[in-house]
């Protein structure tokens, strides 16, 4: 069972967020304006305007039917005035200075770093980006530091037995990262986040069940794997013994 958040609207509406949603949200600076890059449902962008932390958002997706779920609470609850919905791929939809927030959430690492990657112009006239990567975290992490952007907070979310990473960043030059931090933010472990014993007990759950997959596999390739796997494993107790003060 999926917890939700009900929200009260104007009008004795109300609307149901997910714990996700909310983190994310959480690092939207009040008064942005927005672009919700993917934003399907249209929940984020309501949110932002009927809760005043943003008084204009701009809301797309590359899908027409997913678009068409934002467009219809949209006109539902009158917002048309304050969100604008755009349907298009990524960026190419949103001019150079037109946003000053960008929340890339719901869709894997890779996909999102292809998405920056095609529109460095706009991306450039950002300041802040909110990435919810629901898979690959690792990669993105890698990405936004190979490619001029600063990780300056992190945040985690929990719903049943699912974690979601969410990535506050902004251009700039990022220093050295330690291995481990690319799995796990380093920013979680600095404000010691409340869930993230439970996450790390599930990432060696995982790394666990693919080494006993792979323990008894011949080739090198598994082998490799094997050793690395055991490394990352090493690295991500040796964080949690420290959080939880052993
Ligand atoms: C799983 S939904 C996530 C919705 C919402 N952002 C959330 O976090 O709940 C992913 C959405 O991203 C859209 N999408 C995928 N690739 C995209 C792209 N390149 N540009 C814009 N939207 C994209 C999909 O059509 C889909 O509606």
């Amino acid at each position: 069972m999926r917890i939700f958040n009900y929200i009260y609207l104007k009008g004795d509406r109300y609307m149901k967020l997910s714990n996700r949603l909310l983190e994310i949200i959480s690092f939207v600076p009040q008064d942005s304006i927005v672009a919700d890059i993917g934003t399907d449902h249209g929940y984020i962008p309501v949110y932002l305007i009927e809760q005043g932390i943003s008084n204009r958002v701009i809301a797309t997706d590359i899908s027409k039917k997913s678009l068409e779920k934002t467009i219809e609470y949209v006109r539902e609850l009158g917002l048309e005035k304050n969100i604008d919905t755009r349907l298009g791929d990524g960026f190419k939809v949103i001019e150079e200075d037109e946003v000053d927030t960008a929340i890339i959430a719901g869709m894997g690492g890779i996909l999102i770093g292809d998405i920056l990657e095609e529109s460095v112009e706009v991306i450039d006239s950002i300041t802040h980006f909110i990435f919810q990567p629901m898979v690959a975290s690792s990669e993105l992490r890698r990405y936004l530091v190979k490619n001029g952007f600063q990780i300056i907070d992190e945040g985690l979310a929990r719903e049943d037995d699912k974690f979601y990473e969410i990535i506050y960043a902004k251009r700039g030059k990022s220093s050295e990262i330690e291995e481990v931090n690319y799995e796990i933010g380093e920013r979680l472990i600095e404000k010691k986040h409340p869930l993230l014993g439970g996450f790390i007990k599930y990432k060696i759950g995982l790394l666990d069940k693919i080494s006993e997959e792979i323990k008894y596999k011949d080739s090198l390739k598994s082998r490799n794997r094997y050793i690395e796997i055991q490394k990352m494993r090493d690295s991500l107790q040796e964080v949690l013994s420290k959080i939880e003060g052993n």
